[in-house]
């Protein structure tokens, strides 16, 4: 193990001797040069480990990551070598134009859509070798989702959306309506809990949607440009919630983005273009690291 700087901010309170340290604080260069030290079961949380002692597990690494739809016969290059360290409990924004390739990124984190190529890991599993009724547990369990139009079920209300994934984890009942009120009062939404969908307003909305995704206690939540539909005084309350959300659950959130609001409230931040990750920025870093 080489010996590396100390952290600079209080976020960093990773222990020197970890090997996670190590993998978190490489250079992206070195991540490509030797991906094969960055692998496997390697990359788990030492089993003797606790998080009080402060390692940690990436939240998601992809290595060599490809992505090419096939539309009309013509292939569509969406990702091209992409190589990832995604840092645990940060909030890290993925950011790129239109068309960049943030969407598909984000559902390959996500395990909703493969890769054509390339390696992945999250929360230190290998996703890849997951048998498909394994894998939609493993998504169940672990990841959260926040969409761009919410994605509520209309016909349910806000306490019985945020109770829905619950439901599907056979979480018992009364565990369950416990964490929806938690959830609810957490969102500031206690008092709209029989309100439908169509009853709220698009903040109210994504706020559900913002429970919901915190429902399972995920390790991980997903966020496919969570701002785009609302106005920009909205967005911002959406963004403080999120950032809240995020440091009192300690979870790692990963969001696509190009909002500037967003930007500014990244602990990390990747840049993509036309597919490939071009540069990366983290709260740490004094400067932005290009790949
Ligand atoms: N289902 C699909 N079939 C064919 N091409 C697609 C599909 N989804 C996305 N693409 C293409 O892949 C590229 C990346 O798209 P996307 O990930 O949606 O970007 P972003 O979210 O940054 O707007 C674009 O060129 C897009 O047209
Ligand atoms: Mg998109």
């Amino acid at each position: 193990m080489c010996e590396l700087p100390l952290p600079r901010k209080p976020c960093e309170r990773i222990k020197r001797n970890s090997l996670i340290l190590h993998l978190s604080s490489l250079k992206w260069e070195a991540l490509n040069s030797q991906p094969d030290r960055y692998h496997g079961k390697s990359l788990k949380m030492n089993s003797t480990t606790t998080p009080e002692s402060g390692a940690e597990t990436a939240a998601v690494i992809l290595h060599n990551v490809n992505k090419i739809y096939r539309l009309d016969s013509v292939d569509v290059p969406a990702l091209t070598d992409v190589n990832l360290l995604v840092r645990p409990n940060r909030f890290t924004v993925l950011s790129g134009a239109s068309g960049s390739g943030k969407t598909t990124l984000l559902n390959i984190m996500g395990c909703i859509d493969n890769a054509n190529t390339g390696h992945i890991l999250v929360a230190g599993e290998e996703v890849q070798k997951l048998s498909d009724d394994a894998l939609s547990d493993f998504r169940a369990k672990n990841i959260g989702f926040i969409f761009q139009n919410f994605n509520l079920l209309p016909v349910l209300t806000a306490f019985e959306n945020i109770e829905y994934p619950m439901i599907m984890a056979k979480v018992p009942p009364a565990k369950r309506k416990r964490r929806v009120e938690k959830l609810l009062n957490a969102v500031g939404l206690s008092d709209r809990a029989k309100n439908r969908p169509g009853q709220l307003s698009g903040g109210q909305r994504q706020r559900v949607a913002v429970a919901r995704a915190l429902a399972c206690k995920p390790q991980l939540v997903l966020a496919d440009e969570p701002t785009a539909n609302l106005d920009s005084q909205t967005g911002t309350a959406i963004i403080q919630l999120m950032r809240h959300m995020q440091r009192a659950y300690h979870i790692s959130f990963i969001f696509s983005s190009h909002d500037p609001k967003v930007l500014a409230a990244a602990d990390d931040t990747l840049f993509i273009q036309d597919g490939r990750i071009t540069s990366v920025k983290r709260c740490d870093d004094l400067a932005e690291t290009s790949v």
